[in-house]
């Protein structure tokens, strides 16, 4: 029985289509993000609605739309399916009535690197890589590190030398070779380009290879899935270099095709910090493309993403959702995640916190209405990142 319904790669840019049998990186003819494409008419036959519900409870229940031919090859630790919370308390000290967070801290090494990793090295499986690189914020090196270990592929992981500690010491649990980087995660990215053929490496820099992409669309599967097949008014996604919001965004049209949903759209919402917000200000200036930012600096790690390929990807599904990009302090992250662990209980991470804080802002500019339905994806666990927690909180101001 076929289990994937992939056909080819195609470039998000210009169209030009790549051999999926083949290991690809970025589009041949342009050089921008690869997307991996599948029959859907055939797929909506084969996987429905109600076929779903007897599934795993995993990202991998959408099987057919996941570019894995052979079930052996699937790399999984459980990823994905993670919980939908209702907010009430936290909304409330917003004047919300549908505020969410879907927490992502649940997966395998605590954020959602875990389902675009399992994507990613599954498929890497299939087409016999041995070994893969990564540049990483930290949790992408956790997470690969792990995937790698259990497909039997040799991880090496370049960090920026102030990545969390937690993340360089997941990595090495999990056997990946680690190297710290004396600067951002784009010159870690450098460094994995100009070694990575004559160390025979497959390169997985974010959005540079057409998988990592496909398990983080299952965030958006899930959230359909989850609301009974609508979605949410609003998405706020702490934005690095975007392969959520690209992959939510692809998850939409995807599911559209398929019959499983309609035209409407979420709006989605990117949000970044002041210290490193290229896509906030392209957005402002109307871009196309995000000019990098020089010396990017923030406490949110994952956010540290001074440049990034998928640029038009993200300004795109901002502005056609009727979204918008917003701006948020380094100095509210910590308060904001005490609010949200005081009021409900969620473990969340800096970057997850950091749409908390997105939100408010939104809400003091009147873009999000009071019975509107409002997701927050909270990227990972607080465990991510235990120094914020050994520090003392400071206190949310009523
Ligand atoms: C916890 C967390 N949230 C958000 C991001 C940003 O993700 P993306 O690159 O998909 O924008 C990262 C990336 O490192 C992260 O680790």
């Amino acid at each position: 029985m076929k289990r994937s319904y992939l056909t080819t790669l195609e470039c998000s840019r210009c169209g030009e289509q790549a051999d999926p049998a083949q290991l690809n990186s970025v589009c041949p003819a342009c050089g921008k993000v690869l997307f991996a494409r599948y029959d859907l008419e055939a797929a909506s036959k084969a996987m429905t609605k109600e076929s779903l519900l007897g599934r795993e409870k995993s990202m991998w229940r959408y099987r057919e739309v996941m570019p894995v031919l052979d079930d052996a090859n699937i790399v999984s630790l459980g990823e994905g399916m993670t919980p939908l919370l209702h907010t009430e308390r936290l909304g409330k000290t917003l004047g919300l009535n549908g505020l969410f967070i879907k927490d992502e801290g649940f997966n395998p090494t605590g954020s959602f690197k875990a389902r675009g990793m399992s994507a990613a090295v599954s498929r890497a499986k299939e087409l016999g890589v041995t070994s893969i690189a990564i540049p990483s914020a930290g949790n992408a090196a956790a997470a690969i590190a792990a995937y790698c270990a259990r497909a039997g592929i040799n991880a090496t992981v370049f960090m920026p030398v102030d990545a969390p500690h937690i993340a360089k010491g997941e990595s090495k649990l999990a056997g990946a070779r680690v190297y710290l980087v004396n600067g951002l995660i784009g010159d870690a990215g450098r460094i994995v380009k100009e070694n990575r053929e004559q160390n025979g490496w497959w390169d997985i820099s974010t959005l540079k290879e057409p998988y990592r992409a496909e398990g983080k669309k299952t965030m958006g599967y899930e959230l359909a899935e989850q609301f009974n097949w609508s979605l949410p008014d609003v998405i706020v996604y702490p934005t690095g270099g975007g392969t959520g919001i690209v992959g939510m965004w692809k998850a939409f049209e995807e599911m559209e095709t398929l019959g499983w949903i309609d035209s409407e759209r979420p709006r989605m919402v990117a949000v970044q910090t002041e210290g490193c917000a290229p896509i906030v200000r392209a957005f402002e200036r109307g871009d196309e493309f995000a000019e990098p930012i020089k010396d990017a600096h923030t406490i949110a790690s994952g956010l540290r993403v001074p440049g990034a390929i998928g640029d038009y990807l993200i300004l795109d599904a901002l502005r056609s959702s009727g979204g918008t990009a917003v701006r948020v302090a380094d100095s509210d992250l910590a308060a904001a995640m005490h609010e949200i662990g005081r009021r409900e209980g969620i473990s969340s991470c800096l970057e997850g916190a950091a749409t908390f804080v997105g939100l408010r802002v939104l809400v003091e500019r009147g873009q999000v209405g009071a019975d509107e339905t409002i997701v927050l994806l909270n990227t990972g666990s607080a465990l991510t990142t235990p120094h914020v927690l050994e520090a003392d909180f400071p206190v949310w101001e009523e």
